[in-house]
């Protein structure tokens, strides 16, 4: 069990602890079910934005022991103050909802560092999406995972139609999202939507994989993560010569300068890269 994270700042929706191994825990705590309405959404962004301009170097991601998150905050689907309490919202308001999501969780995706989505409970809709916008999914049995928005009458806007079926592919992201139904973590390992399924709690096995990362080397790490996402993104010529371009910059950092030479002198694996 790595320890226990120390908070270092409370916000209301979203708290941000570093564990005593330098990893960054970001926690949804916002009501039953932590619903991502568009100022849990805000909140995030801004803590995201905050570790990433202060250089973290592995980030865990957690929601509550029984819902990681239960997707958009489905109140503001429906306009406010009408008459109608239940008249669906304007489309105007449904760009700013969509909107809060693309930029949270591009800003999840596009940190340069390794991130893990511990999931304890269920990941629906926004939430399964926003453990999509991680690199690594850990599990645990009590986890479930869905994009029940076509029970709505809906699509997913978070990435749900995109991060998913380039993750698990068309077929079944289409067999998700065309059905609504929730899986379970055995379910999401099979099909690669989660990484690892835990027998204990989900947290404290991201927080050990994370501790890995925080001691690796940070440069290298963030370039091979862009060379990846980046690269998955266009052709494969094209991505073959991102690679190259970003191949080239490793070796103008202080990681290649520190494995290289740590390799040359005392063999490999033994880089001090802290
Ligand atoms: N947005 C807003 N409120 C939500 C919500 C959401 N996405 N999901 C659940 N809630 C609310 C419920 O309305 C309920 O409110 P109430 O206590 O005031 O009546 C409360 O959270 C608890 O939900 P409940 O369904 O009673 O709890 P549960 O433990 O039986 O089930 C869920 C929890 C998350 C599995 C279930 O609520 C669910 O499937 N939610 C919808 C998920 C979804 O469709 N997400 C996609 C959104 S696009």
């Amino acid at each position: 069990m790595t320890d226990t994270p120390e908070t270092l700042d409370a916000a209301p929706l979203v708290r941000h602890d570093r564990t005593a191994d330098g990893v960054d825990v970001i926690t949804l705590q916002h009501g039953k079910v932590n619903a991502l309405s568009s100022a849990v959404l805000a909140a995030l962004r801004s803590v995201v934005d905050e570790l990433r301009d202060a250089g973290a170097r592995a980030v865990v991601l957690t929601g509550g022991p029984k819902v990681f998150a239960a997707g958009a905050d489905i109140t503001e689907f429906a306009e406010r103050g009408g008459v109608d309490p239940f008249r669906i919202a304007p489309a105007e308001r449904v760009a700013e909802i969509g909107d809060g999501f693309l930029q949270a969780l591009n800003a999840v995706a596009a940190l340069p560092c390794p991130t893990i989505a511990a999931v304890d409970g269920v990941a629906l809709g926004g939430g399964c999406e926003l453990a999509l916008a991680c690199d690594f999914r850990v599990a645990s049995g009590r986890a479930r995972f869905g994009q029940p928005e076509i029970l709505l009458g809906i699509i997913p806007g978070g990435g749900g139609t995109q991060r998913l079926a380039r993750l698990v592919g068309p077929a079944r992201a289409k067999d998700l999202v065309f059905s609504g139904r929730s899986i379970d973590g055995a379910e999401a390992l099979s099909i690669g939507l989660v990484d690892q399924v835990v027998e204990s709690d989900a947290l404290s096995t991201a927080l050990e994989m994370a501790a890995q990362y925080v001691r690796g080397p940070r440069s290298a790490l963030a370039l091979a993560k862009q060379a990846i996402d980046d690269g998955l993104d266009g052709s494969l010529i094209d991505g073959l010569v991102l690679e190259q371009r970003l191949f080239v910059e490793s070796f103008d950092t202080a990681d290649a300068a520190a494995g290289v030479r740590s390799f040359l002198r005392e063999g490999p694996g033994k880089a001090d890269f802290t």
